[in-house]
């Protein structure tokens, strides 16, 4: 177990890269199990969960080769179709069902992982693979998988729009006989370069109106050479610990248009930002001012930023509130914050009686933030990814010293942390803890 031990209170500054997204990367490479021929990954980030699945892809039998930014996977035969030794989980392995079963008819994955913020059932998942001709069976340890007689086009109706559910269908129905039609489909834009990769891999996806896409089941697909798009998450971390220390970073690759609902966030507190070719600078001229926001899917204010637009809004002068409507449980950080002196409530229910999305099941969905507050160093210890985030975030504003414990969490998604935070003027050590 490593930790990290931050001193704060500094105006942070300077530039920093973007990796390529975690969220893209890890579909990419099960998309390669779709082919006997190499795929090539530029801006690959070396990651706890490109890791994770690395040690799918070998046991499913891919020669996987990772140099700087650059992996090389190719599974010239799948010579284990049962995958369940893992040493550690993610959400990832269920994606590989339907390239598995394309290659070889049946697979068997473990049950998935991942961050602990809601049920996170995979109804939608089991159903689609269901349509397009697999049959399913569900214990304990894993999803186990057959298509005796092959996968076969389909019509699959999401009744929201997964993100996951939606990339499990896509990765199925690319080489399944016949045409696939999915509606109201996630759009999410790391699901749309997974989308460019297998194009170029020779599959036949169209992009329709309202969600729809409309897949034609190919025999073969062919190798690629593709670069991973950076990771918008990532940008959002580092504008948000831009704008809640006062200070100004350029984010190197940041793509306007993939964070468009959140610049408009940026403004709206009173920070502000500049597009260039270079990436997007972010800055705060003035006082913080509170906001209202609700999460969304694609292109709505995404469920990834809440937690660390929450710690800027701990600065801003009056009462924000978020409202979160993708997970059921993702305002345990919220703890943290106020641990460190930040004024958060959280709510089951809105004071103000906004319809819940989510059943009445004890999940709270709500948080009011009244701010400005002064954040104090303190001990915390890492829930999840994105969380883990706004510990390193809290602790970068807050005055004195703050240990967090657990970073392997913060690993997982975030490409060498604490180095890249130096290089902004960060006072951040990684430590072994006992
Ligand atoms: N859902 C169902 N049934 C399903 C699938 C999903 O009810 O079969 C529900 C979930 O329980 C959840 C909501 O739908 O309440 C959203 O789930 P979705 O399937 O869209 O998300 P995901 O594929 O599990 C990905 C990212 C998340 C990100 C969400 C939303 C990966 C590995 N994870 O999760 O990222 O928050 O989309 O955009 O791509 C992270 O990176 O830290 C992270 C959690």
């Amino acid at each position: 177990m490593a930790k990290f031990l931050i001193r704060g209170g500094k105006k942070l500054e300077g530039e920093i890269r973007l990796s390529g997204a975690k969220n893209a990367a890890t579909k990419m490479m099960v998309a390669s199990l779709l082919t006997d021929e190499e795929c090539i990954l530029e801006n690959f980030p070396d990651i706890g969960d490109t890791e994770i699945t690395a040690e799918l892809c070998r046991n499913v039998g891919s020669e996987v080769n990772i140099s700087g930014q650059k992996l090389s996977i190719k599974t010239e035969k799948i010579k284990n179709s049962r995958v369940l030794q893992l040493s550690r989980k993610n959400r990832i392995p269920i994606l590989a069902l339907g390239p598995l079963l394309a290659r070889v008819g049946e697979a068997e994955v473990p049950i998935l992982g991942g961050d602990k913020i809601g049920p996170r059932p995979v109804d939608l998942h089991i159903k689609a693979l269901e349509t397009l001709g697999a049959e399913i069976k569900v214990n304990s340890e894993s999803y186990v998988a057959t298509a005796k007689n092959g996968l076969h086009g389909a019509e699959i109706k999401f009744y929201f729009p997964s993100v996951g559910a939606t990339e499990n269908a896509i990765l199925a129905a690319v080489m399944a006989k016949g045409k696939t039609v999915l509606k109201n489909a996630a759009l999410e834009p790391e699901l749309m370069d997974l989308v460019k990769m297998l194009q170029k891999m020779g599959a036949l996806i169209e992009l329709g109106a309202n969600r729809d896409f409309y897949i034609e089941g190919v025999p073969k697909l062919h190798s690629v050479s593709h670069r991973v798009l950076p990771d918008r998450n990532e940008a959002v971390s580092f504008a948000c610990l831009t704008m809640a220390t006062g200070g100004k970073i350029l984010v190197r690759e940041a793509i306007q248009d993939h964070l468009i609902t959140f610049l408009n966030v940026v403004r709206r507190i009173g920070g502000e930002y500049e597009v260039t070719s270079e990436g997007i600078t972010f800055w705060r001229p003035n006082s913080l001012k509170p906001l209202d926001v609700e999460t969304a899917v694609h292109p709505g204010f995404m469920t990834d930023w809440q937690q660390p637009l929450a710690v800027v809004l701990t600065q801003a002068h009056g009462i924000s509130k978020i409202h979160e409507t993708i997970y059921e449980d993702r305002f345990g950080y919220t703890k943290d914050l106020n641990l460190l002196g930040a004024k958060i409530k959280i709510f089951e229910d809105h004071p103000k009686n906004s319809p819940r999305k989510f059943d009445g099941n004890g999940s709270y969905q709500f948080a009011e933030i009244d701010g400005p507050a002064v954040l104090r160093g303190n001990k915390m210890q890492v829930r999840d990814l994105r969380s883990g985030m706004v510990n390193i975030i809290a602790a970068l504003v807050a005055e004195g010293e703050s240990e967090i414990d657990g970073v392997e969490e913060i690993d997982r998604g975030y490409e060498n942390i604490d180095e890249r935070l130096k290089e902004l003027g960060a006072e951040i050590r990684r430590a072994d803890s006992f």
